[in-house]
Parts: structure tokens; sequence; C-alpha cells
């Protein structure tokens, strides 16, 4: 019997497993978070996630999961006469509308199907309304195993709307995917710990743009928690406006040292090899993709339930036998997909034993 004191094995598109040594960085000396100390690490910190993001504008560190941050961007950025397009193509980016709309905010629900793909053709023509001054967008949708084209839709968007601002759900995507949040010309984008940071959940990050910030202090009612105006002027000091999760930045510092030291175009290559393996994987064995041909995600994989196995039932008895356990599908998906995630740590073995113990499960 599992229990929480010994927990399968993650291979759900997080949380997923953490290594033991992130985990021991998490119980280092408490720091006090006025003090120098505190200053040093939240410095040192938002310096490497500059450079892991690639930008010179502001880093925010948020002792929240994601879901505070797609409050806070529309919160900080949005008027109230003001309407977000938002792009739908799957629940995390449906949930992204429904957080706008419940801070009051005017939306323009753009959904398509669920693992289809915008496309900078399709935002073109919904922004030439001229209706939109916002647009949110989801890198990598979770529930779908897809990722949209940002780097098209970001250059058309750069070249004829320069002025809307763009909100990313980067969540599933950063690390694994390639982010140039500079050269994409974004407003905010951010992205809980738990995924391919490969951290326990619990905190955020944020990349925000300077005209965000900027835009942030002519908006009445930002709140307090997540008030961008706070979080500049506290980051201009190396601290955050209330006392952060301290552990969880000194994982972070460990991450942010790895991943720089790999390199981060070889993170982003060593994750398109480990979604390879899995798809080949699927091939194999019958199991066709779910998202738009040639849009499939590189941190996790939604396979359609083409052979109709009881994805409940494989992963009762890979916990059972080996105590490790894998994604159902999300939401209405659940059964008719299932999802493997390859991020943060994961190797081409963990990958190997897992789908293998599937395979006995299934044949
Ligand atoms: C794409 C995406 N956005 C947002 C969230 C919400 O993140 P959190 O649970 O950290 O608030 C998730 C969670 O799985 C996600 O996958």
């Amino acid at each position: 019997m599992t229990d929480w004191k010994n927990p399968p094995k993650l291979f759900i598109p997080g949380p997923v497993h953490v290594l033991p040594e992130v985990l021991q960085q998490m119980a280092r000396p408490t720091l006090g978070h006025r003090l120098k100390e505190y200053s040093q690490l939240h410095g040192e910190v938002a310096e490497m996630l500059k450079k892991i993001l690639y930008t010179n504008q502001h880093i925010f560190l948020s002792t929240s999961s994601a879901s505070g941050i797609w409050e806070a961007s529309i919160r900080n950025c949005v008027q109230k006469d003001e309407t977000v397009l938002c792009c739908m193509c799957g629940a995390f980016s449906d949930k992204f509308a429904s957080v706008a709309k419940a801070c009051g905010r005017k939306v323009e629900e753009f959904k398509i199907e669920w693992g289809q793909a915008f496309t900078a053709e399709m935002i073109d023509e919904k922004l030439a309304t001229g209706k939109y001054p916002i647009v949110t967008l989801v890198y990598n949708e979770t529930s779908t195993g897809l990722a949209n084209p940002v780097y098209e839709i970001s250059k058309m968007m750069k070249e004829k709307y320069p002025d809307v601002l763009v909100f990313v759900d980067v969540v599933s995507g950063v690390v694994g995917l390639p982010l140039h949040f500079d050269e994409l010309g974004w407003d905010v984008a951010f992205a809980s710990v738990q995924k391919a940071f490969a951290i326990p959940p619990g905190f955020a990050i944020a990349a925000v743009s300077n005209r965000a910030v900027e835009k942030s202090a002519t908006v009445p009612e930002r709140g307090y928690y997540f008030d961008f105006q706070q979080f500049v002027k506290t980051a201009a000091k190396d601290q955050t406006p209330t006392t952060p999760s301290i552990p969880h930045i000194m994982a972070l510092h460990y991450k942010c040292n790895m991943l720089l030291e790999e390199g981060m175009e070889n993170v982003w290559k060593r994750h398109e090899q480990l979604a390879n393996y899995v798809r080949g994987w699927g091939k194999e064995n019958g199991f066709e993709l779910f998202p738009q041909a040639g849009y499939e995600s590189n941190t996790l994989t939604a396979f359609k339930n083409t052979r109709g196995i009881d994805v409940a039932a494989v992963n009762k008895g890979l916990q059972e036998k080996h105590n490790i356990v894998f994604g159902n599908g999300y939401g209405k998906l659940k059964n008719e997909t299932f999802r493997i995630a390859h991020m943060g740590d994961v190797t081409i073995d963990d990958l190997k034993e897992l789908l293998g113990w599937i395979e006995e499960e299934i044949n």
C-alpha cells in the first residue's frame, strides 16, 4: 500500500518527480527575508532566470502556484473597459479566460477544438478588427499535449500589432521548450515550478515586460498580494513584497545552476529526444497522438486511447507492482486519452522502464 510517506514515482504532467539533491536544498537553514543573505539568494536566482528566459526585463518570484499569476496578469494589466482576446484550445487556456472573467474583465472567447493549435493567421484575423488590446495564450496545453506555434504568432504580432499586450501561460512549457521572452515581445510569461523545473509545487516565477509594469501603474484596484508595483519596488532590493517560500527559492537556485550548466539549447534538445522516444513507443504499440500533427509537445505526450485500454486499471497495476503512475486524460478527455510526462530530470532509462511496465499491463 502506498501512502503520502511512500508515494508513487510521478510521470503525470506535474507535479513531477524531484531529485533527492533538489529536495535537500529545501532543508537548508532559513533566512530572514529582509536580511542581506536573502537578498543575495534572490538576486542570484533572478539573474539566472533572466538568462534562462532570455530577458533583461522584470523577474518576479511568487509564493503561489501559477494560477496566481493568471490572476495577476489580468488584474495588473487590463483596464475594466478593455476586452481580452482569450485563445482557448484546451482546459488551461479555457481557465485563463475564466480567470479574466472572474476578475471582472471583458473577454472575447476565441475557441477552437481541444487538441488543435492556434496559427498566426487565425490570431491575425481576430486582431485585425482592432477590438483587442490584450491577448492570452497558452504555450503548452497540458490537457492535450499540444504546443502552440508561439514564435510564428509572436513574429506576426510584433510586425502587425506591436501595441497589443501578450500574456502567455508557459507553465508546462518553460525550460522544456525554447523561450526567448524579449525577442518574442511578450508582456507576461509565467510558470509554476512543479513542471519542467522539477521542484515541489507551491511556487511560481514570472517574466514581465517594462511596458506591462508601466501599464499596471495606471490600472486601479490591482489587489494586494500580486500588485506588480510592489513586486518591482521590492525586487529593486532583491526582495519580495511578502514573506516568500525561501525553501523553494533555494531549490530554484540549485536548479537554475543545473540548467545553465547544461545550457538551455541542450536542455530543449534533451526534452525533444525524450518526446521522440515516447512518441516512437506509442507508434510501435498502436497508440495515435492526440494533438494536431506537427504541434506535439516536447514536455508531455498525450496519446489517443486507440486500443481502448482501461487507463485507471493500468495505473493501478503499475502502482501496486512498481509504485509509479502516469497521467490519465484531463477532464473531458479522461480515458479517451492518457498522458506521459517527460519533463524535468526524467531520463530515457526512466521512460524505458515505465513504458515497459505499461506494455506488461496492456499486452
Ligand atoms: C498549462 C497550465 N496552466 C496553468 C496551470 C495551473 O498551474 P498551478 O496549478 O501551478 O496553479 C497548469 C497546471 O497544471 C497548467 O498545466
